[in-house]
């Protein structure tokens, strides 16, 4: 390494007072270390070194050019999603990329397009009972039961039946707790057993139920899964689990945040009724990032920017931050999705907007999750307007940021 690299400049160690910060608190740390020191800034979190990144050109060095030096370390994931592809690292998870890919890109992609459109109509048939019988119900709670109808549907071929709604419930609950759970491995898993077994229930019945059907004309993921197993030795009965239970995890609080997060916009900017669905999208996910902060671990040492990065050293990209940056953004926290229209003046920079995360391990499902929020919204932005009863107040950072209570409204 050449010796004219600097340390990173670093917040004053009275700027952080807690050692297990999370939450808006988390948020409030990370905003102050942006302003206070800059686009590559280090702070402690206990004994650790954190440097936060938010500068688009460091941003870019981490996720995109150099995935190796800046891998996934997911320990707490891993009790629920396994080896899946979203904490799998090294050749294991470039085989297991591979084969979702081609699911999720181009013809692959093409074969979920019905499946999508059926779900969303199931939804909108919802919906027209609501406008019709008048009753309150919650917009979080349907956007939930919506993104979980898609993916289920991609992966097994089938809608998905209320049992399963039900049972699938112990993921959503998993993951809420996962923050807050013990740091020991075992203890961790003990605190949320009788939910992991759940979820571990409903996936190997699903396995099972795909295995008896056997081929079909239209294949989920699950059956792609099935016939890797029979080929490939590393695609064991345990793998296949952790594959489908990633996909249900990436694929569906993070799409029913996103489409809640909308509804709510529109209510405080009714005059972007009439955008671009896709525009919409788009930005509502600069304003909320479901995955708004990405963590990343040195595995050597490193330059960035001419800073020196320790091997060791805990690196977050924030998308919450760089979204809202005013020297990327301007006037950035207005909700605008004509900033998303054709041709309209957007930083150029690759990481001045990473919803979808950057680089190798960008999300798997980007081309899933903008058609199916596209589709969805075509059918319920016509059928009238939402009036809430209550709306949440805030957000909550957790490991997605979310809005931080019920969204109860009617359909007029
Ligand atoms: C609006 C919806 C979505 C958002 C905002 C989103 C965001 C992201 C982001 C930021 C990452 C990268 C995480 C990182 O770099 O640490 C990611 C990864 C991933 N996403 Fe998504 N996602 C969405 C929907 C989906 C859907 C619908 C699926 C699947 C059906 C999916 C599957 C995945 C998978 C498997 C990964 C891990 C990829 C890998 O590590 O190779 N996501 N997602």
């Amino acid at each position: 390494m050449s010796t004219d690299t600097r340390p990173v400049p670093e917040l004053a160690p009275e700027a952080v007072e807690q050692w297990r910060t999370e939450g808006a608190e988390l948020v409030d740390l990370l905003a102050r270390a942006r302003r206070g020191v800059g686009g590559i800034a280090a702070f402690r979190l206990g004994p650790e070194p954190t440097v936060l990144v938010t500068d688009p050109a460091a941003v870019q060095h981490v996720l995109g050019r150099h995935p190796d030096r800046y891998v996934k370390r997911s320990h707490r994931a891993r009790m629920l999603v396994g080896d899946g592809v979203l904490s799998a690292t090294g050749d294991a998870w470039k085989r297991q990329r591979r084969l979702l890919q081609s699911q999720f890109t181009g013809t692959g992609m093409r074969r979920y397009e019905q499946r999508i459109a059926a779900a969303a109509r199931r939804t909108a048939e919802r919906w027209a009972g609501y406008r019709r019988s008048g009753e309150t119900f919650d917009v979080g709670e349907e956007m939930r039961r919506f993104a979980l109808d898609t993916v289920w549907r991609a992966l097994t071929g089938l809608p998905l039946d209320d049992r399963t709604d039900r049972e699938l419930r112990a993921v959503e609950r998993v993951v809420a707790a996962m923050p807050k759970l013990p740091t020991d491995a075992a203890d961790a898993r003990d605190a949320v057993a009788e939910d992991l077994a759940l979820v571990d229930a409903v996936a190997h019945a699903a396995i099972d139920a795909a295995r008896e059907a056997g081929p079909t004309e239209e294949p989920g993921v699950l059956r792609v899964l099935l016939e890797a197993g029979d080929q490939i030795p590393a695609y064991t009965d345990r793998l296949i689990r952790d594959e489908l239970v990633t996909l249900l995890v990436a694929g569906h609080e993070t799409t029913a945040t996103t489409l809640t997060w909308l509804f709510l916009l529109l209510d405080e900017h009714p005059e972007a009724r009439t955008a671009d669905p896709q525009a919409l999208v788009s930005e509502t996910l600069r304003l909320y990032p479901s995955a708004w902060l990405l963590p990343r671990h040195a595995t050597q040492d490193d330059v960035i920017e001419g800073h020196h990065i320790a091997a060791g050293t805990d690196v977050l990209v924030c998308p919450y931050l760089i979204h809202r940056d005013p020297a990327l953004w301007p006037d950035p926290e207005r909700f605008d999705p004509a900033r998303f229209a054709p041709g309209a003046e957007r930083p150029g920079h690759l990481g001045a907007y990473l919803p979808f995360g950057l680089g190798a391990r960008a999300c798997l499902g980007t081309q899933f999750a903008l058609r199916e929020t596209t589709a969805l919204l075509e059918l319920l932005l016509p059928m009238g307007e939402l009036a809430y009863v209550s709306k949440p107040k805030g957000a909550a950072y957790s490991i997605t940021v979310r809005p931080d209570g019920p969204s109860p409204a009617v359909l007029r």
